[in-house]
């Protein structure tokens, strides 16, 4: 750590440069902007929308206004990002506004960065877990760049999403705003190594920002959560090889201080592990599209389909979104769907040193459209089984169940289709955590393999299926659709499903939906926490049939123009037949798919004729 900067003088001066004179706190008039609403995980919206004068000061001022004062005075925040365009610069405005609203210590990643699970291992670890809660800049998987997004989000004390209690405060404070309160002289800091600065201020104890190691907390925790030698072991047999894709996003770091440092694995296993701030004009989202070069590395068509180069591909490949809280897990000519790999991790919880000591894994939970792979388990396993609507904040509750007055419910698994995967070890998906767990899998399962016959991914994805059956599972995302259209499509939804409640079948086509599988119910699912009671409606509708299959609709919450439509469609395939557990995903459900499209009349709504992007 760089000695401690003491900066002092005259009065006056606006950053950047050193300070002179205690910091001066400015009221600034500021008029509302629209819009101010943060999403599944918070506010996204073009970076330029971000850039007007007064917007992102607005909104955080919005978020200190709606925090008990008496907690904030004085408190530590974290404030990091994942890189991405715009980062420094909020970074720095960010810390004007807490200067002046009287937070104590502001903690920053070196670089500004943090990966959006190292935040919250920050937020509930570092000092022994002594911030406040933390402000992660990242419109997460979304591309980066002066015409593409930016993002900001709240974390509260225990690391994870703040809950609709806090957002909607921040959002009703976003309406009426007149003035927000900033230190305009504070001095940029030095991001480029761990150093601690103190600025004095008036009426208040000095305001100090620490620019903190960005792995140091992270990684000793997931030290904590797996066997390190144990995989290092594995990653050093000759037959063993890994791909990591970073896809340019903030896992870079993290990707060297585990793989290289820790485990001395080839810095050549590393793809597009330097951090840009535009993504190297990618899209860093670790799906069969986005992530086309590790999807061909590792003998894939984007279909997930193995390809003629599956024989020289590395037994082991993953990659992460940009903040690095998503994964993608693939083996040789494998991909896995996000919804196996949960199931598969729960299945193999065992295998990780952290359930073990903490005395075994005690319940599960998945977003209502990840698919029921992990019921399944879960079931064998007489575990209790939760399903949540879409985004990770309602997993928080059940991770900290028994610090709310409930039955102890954690150490559990969580997962979500959207590539989101991870534990209670932080309250954020945790892209590497993913990995982790996996590669504690294989090295499970090839404790005894002799070198040359080692037990892949495909193997083991193999073995669960013919033990559990298997999820067929697709989505189909209508990006930037018309909002006012899929309004109209999903009104259409919910009279079908009144219809189907009332009278036994929707407006369309009864007979031929009933014809081709048997519809048991239609509904809007609606979630009520467990453990808070609090309620959360109109998140997707669903059409569920008897043999276990399912059609879901849903509105993204996390677009940042216009409305996604996201369909989610399942079947589940028995474990009896093993030649049915092997086919391709688009023809095992081509029937389905069909029915999805006819009963929503997406392509009449939206004018689309294909989606967007099929995962
Ligand atoms: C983010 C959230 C997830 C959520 C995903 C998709 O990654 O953290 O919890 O599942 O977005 O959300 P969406 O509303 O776009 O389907
Ligand atoms: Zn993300």
């Amino acid at each position: 750590i760089v000695d401690a900067v003491r900066l002092r003088g005259g009065l006056g001066h606006a950053a950047p440069g050193p300070l002179e004179g205690p910091l001066i706190v400015s009221a600034v008039p500021t008029k509302p902007f629209e819009g101010q609403k943060p999403g599944t995980s918070g506010l996204r919206k073009k970076t330029k929308v971000f850039q007007q004068e007064h917007y992102l000061e607005n909104f955080v001022q919005s978020l200190f206004d709606s925090l008990p004062p008496e907690e904030l005075l004085g408190s530590t925040i974290v404030v990091s990002g994942d890189g991405r365009y715009h980062n420094a610069h909020a970074i720095h405005t960010i810390c004007q506004l807490a200067a002046a609203n009287g937070v104590g210590r502001v903690w920053i990643g070196v670089g500004g960065l943090l990966s959006t699970p190292a935040a919250s291992a920050v937020i509930r670890e570092r000092e022994g877990g002594v911030a406040f809660g933390g402000i992660i800049l990242s419109a997460s998987h979304n591309p980066g760049g002066p015409d593409e997004d930016f993002g900001i989000k709240y974390n509260v004390r225990n690391g994870g999403p703040a809950p609709e209690s806090v957002t909607n405060a921040i959002h009703e404070r976003t309406t009426t705003i007149s003035e927000y309160k900033s230190c305009l002289n504070l001095p940029r800091v030095d991001l480029s190594q761990p150093a601690r600065y103190e600025f004095e201020r008036r009426e208040a104890a000095p305001f100090v920002v620490e620019v903190v190691d960005n792995t140091e907390d992270y990684l000793a925790l997931l030290k904590q959560a797996f066997d390190f030698p144990k995989i290092a072991a594995l990653l050093r047999r000759g037959d063993m090889s890994l791909v990591f894709d970073a896809m340019s996003g903030v896992a870079g770091p993290y990707a060297h201080a585990i793989f290289v440092r820790e485990f001395g694995v080839d810095t050549s296993a590393l793809l597009n592990c330097v951090p840009s701030e535009t993504f190297d004009g990618g899209h860093p989202d670790p799906n069969l599209e986005y992530a086309a070069t590790l999807v061909a590395r590792m003998g894939l068509t984007k279909h997930g389909t193995p390809s003629p180069d599956e024989v020289d591909a590395p037994v082991f490949g993953a990659a992460a979104d940009g903040d690095a809280d998503r994964n993608m897990i693939l083996g040789r000519g494998c991909f896995v769907t996000p919804s196996d790999s949960l199931a598969i991790l729960v299945a193999h919880a065992h295998t990780i040193p952290w359930f073990q000591r903490e005395g075994g894994l005690k319940s599960v939970a998945r977003s209502m459209p990840t698919s029921g792979a992990v019921d399944r388990v879960a079931e064998q396993l007489g575990l209790p089984l939760f399903e949540t609507p879409t985004g990770w904040k309602f997993f928080g509750n059940l991770m900290d169940a028994h610090l709310l007055g409930k039955e102890k419910l954690s150490p559990l698994i969580c997962g979500e289709e959207s590539f989101g995967t991870g534990s209670s070890h932080v309250r954020e998906k945790d892209g590497l955590w993913a990995v982790l767990a996996w590669l504690s899998v294989l090295a499970h399962h090839n404790k005894k393999t002799p070198e040359g016959a080692l037990i892949g991914v495909h193997e083991i994805v193999r073995e669960h299926w013919q033990r559990y059956g298997r999820n067929y599972y697709t989505r189909y995302d209508y990006e930037q659709v018309d909002a006012a259209d899929a309004a109209r499509m999903v009104a259409h939804l919910l009279e079908y499903a009144k219809r189907f409640q009332e009278e036994g079948y929707g407006p369309e086509s009864p007979q031929r939906l009933t014809d081709m599988m048997a519809l048991s119910v239609v509904d809007e699912f609606s979630y009520t926490d467990p453990i808070d009671g609090s309620v959360a409606s109109k998140q997707g509708i669903r059409f569920l049939f008897d043999d276990g299959s399912r059609i879901v609709f849903r509105l993204s919450g996390t677009g940042s123009v216009g409305a996604t439509i996201r369909i989610y469609i399942e079947k589940y395939q028995r474990p009896d037949d093993s030649d049915a557990l092997e086919m391709e995903v688009a023809v095992a459900l081509e029937p389905l798919v069909e029915l999805a499209l006819a009963i929503s009349k997406v392509r009449e709504f939206t004018g689309r004729d294909r989606p967007t992007v099929i995962t």
